[in-house]
């Protein structure tokens, strides 16, 4: 985690706790001595900090940054680093509501939440999120039972602080969720109008939260309910066509493995959204293990390998299938990241060769522009990757080493083919 995402952590932890806190010292009057005393002064040292330190950063960043700095947050975080509680102490206690100002801060809680999200990118977002709804709920309920008790609570002078704030959460949980059990009810014509207040957005905010976590269980796998959707959809189709079980069988295979494999992504349509340099960066990253498999590629050039990584094609390939067909136009070639194939004759009576992980095959035809010379058969569930004819006539143009390899291999195969 870098400084200026733990600052801004530190920061919106204190923002939370003085949310938590200024309302409680508020309606229940406690005095600004010993601890709370200590508290305010970190909190006006430490957002007086952050005041200074966004504005140094705004400046140093240049161009509209501090403008807009001004313009944004400037005021909240002034207001926030001023320390009211202890100023106003004394002289003008009836103006104590002024400490409220520091929960101003709050609004900054939800960009540090975000750039934390952003950071521990390896949990699901959906959960994250819903901690997210449970932290503001949970912060609401908070504000919610502080203002009840500013209006006077149960009125039950017997009950210590504790006990009073319970109360007043338990009367705020009971409003909120629209529950009522009507056993604390409003005594004074105030009470009772902040009870109508609080039970109409309590009504609105039951359906909101209500509505977001369905939303948001509903996400926590997307890419498994999608995959479960378009597996069904097929096998609907497949079972009207009456297409025999055993296809049938064979298709949810390749499902099976195309899930147990890349989880369902598919790759070539998640990166045709991305700009051309962020699409060569990720598919750098994603095939890069099929650089290090492939001999021809392991001494080939920086430039090189960009140029083909992201236009090679992932596909995959079932035991038993037929990759390419002898006789058929070749428009494209083949490099083996997982599994194996073999070589047949026409009618597979003869096995020619067997090609397994970091090997390549069909650039006889994309080559020398003739048909297939042989039969490629999947002999295990397969990992290929495809490149097009004319990105490789594109390629082997710019790198001449690279077309020199391809073609001694092609030359020997079609010698040993009898060609
Ligand atoms: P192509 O003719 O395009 O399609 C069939 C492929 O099989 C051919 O390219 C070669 O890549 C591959 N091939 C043909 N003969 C052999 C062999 N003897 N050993 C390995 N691979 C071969």
């Amino acid at each position: 985690m870098n400084r200026t995402l733990l600052w801004e952590t530190g920061i919106a932890v204190l923002t939370v706790y003085a949310t938590i806190e200024i309302p409680l010292v508020i309606v229940l009057d406690l005095p600004r001595t010993g601890y709370l005393l200590g508290s305010d002064i970190v909190l006006t040292v430490c957002f007086a900090a952050d005041l200074v330190g966004r504005f140094r950063a705004a400046r140093e960043e240049g161009g509209e940054s501090t403008q807009r700095y001004l313009r944004e947050w400037f005021l909240v975080d002034l207001i926030a680093a001023i320390p009211f509680g202890t100023l106003l102490a004394v002289p003008f206690e009836s103006l104590r509501l002024l400490r409220l100002l520091r929960l101003a801060k709050l609004a900054r809680v939800n960009t540090a939440a975000r750039k934390l999200r952003r950071r521990f990118n390896a949990i699901n977002p959906s959960l994250l999120r819903m901690a997210t709804l449970a932290f503001w709920i949970v912060m609401t309920a908070h504000l919610v039972a502080c203002g009840w008790l500013w209006i006077g609570g149960t009125g039950d002078q017997e009950l210590g602080h504790a006990e009073n704030y319970l109360q007043a959460i338990y009367w705020t949980t009971t409003t909120l969720t629209t529950i009522g059990y009507g056993d604390i009810t409003p005594r004074t014509p105030g009470q009772t109008i902040y009870t109508i207040i609080v039970q109409i957005i309590g009504a609105g905010l039951y359906g909101f939260v209500i509505g977001t976590i369905a939303t948001l269980i509903a996400n926590i796998d997307v890419a498994k309910a999608q995959f479960q959707e378009k597996l069904e959809r097929i096998q609907t189709f497949l079972r009207f066509r009456n297409i025999p079980p055993e296809l049938q069988q064979r298709v949810h295979d390749y499902f099976d493995y195309l899930w147990a494999s890349r989880r369902g992504h598919e790759e070539r349509a998640i990166l045709d959204e991305l700009p051309d340099t962020l699409r060569t960066e990720i598919a750098y990253h994603i095939n890069r293990e099929i650089l290090y498999k492939v001999p021809i590629f392991r001494g080939a050039g920086e430039q090189l390998l960009r140029d083909i990584i992201s236009k090679l094609e992932p596909c995959v390939y079932l035991p038993g299938d037929i990759v390419v067909r002898k006789g058929e136009t070749g428009r494209e070639m083949f490099f083996i990241s997982k599994g194996s194939v073999e070589v047949v004759s026409a009618d597979m009576q003869t096995v020619y060769a067997t090609l397994t992980e970091g090997q390549f095959f069909g650039e006889i035809a994309v080559l020398l522009s003739t048909e297939r010379t042989a039969t490629i058969r999947a002999i295990d569930y397969c990992d290929l990757y495809k490149l097009d004819q004319t990105t490789f006539s594109d390629v082997i143009e710019k790198y001449p080493a690279f077309e020199k390899s391809i073609r001694d291999m092609a030359e020997q195969r079609r010698r040993e083919l009898g060609l």
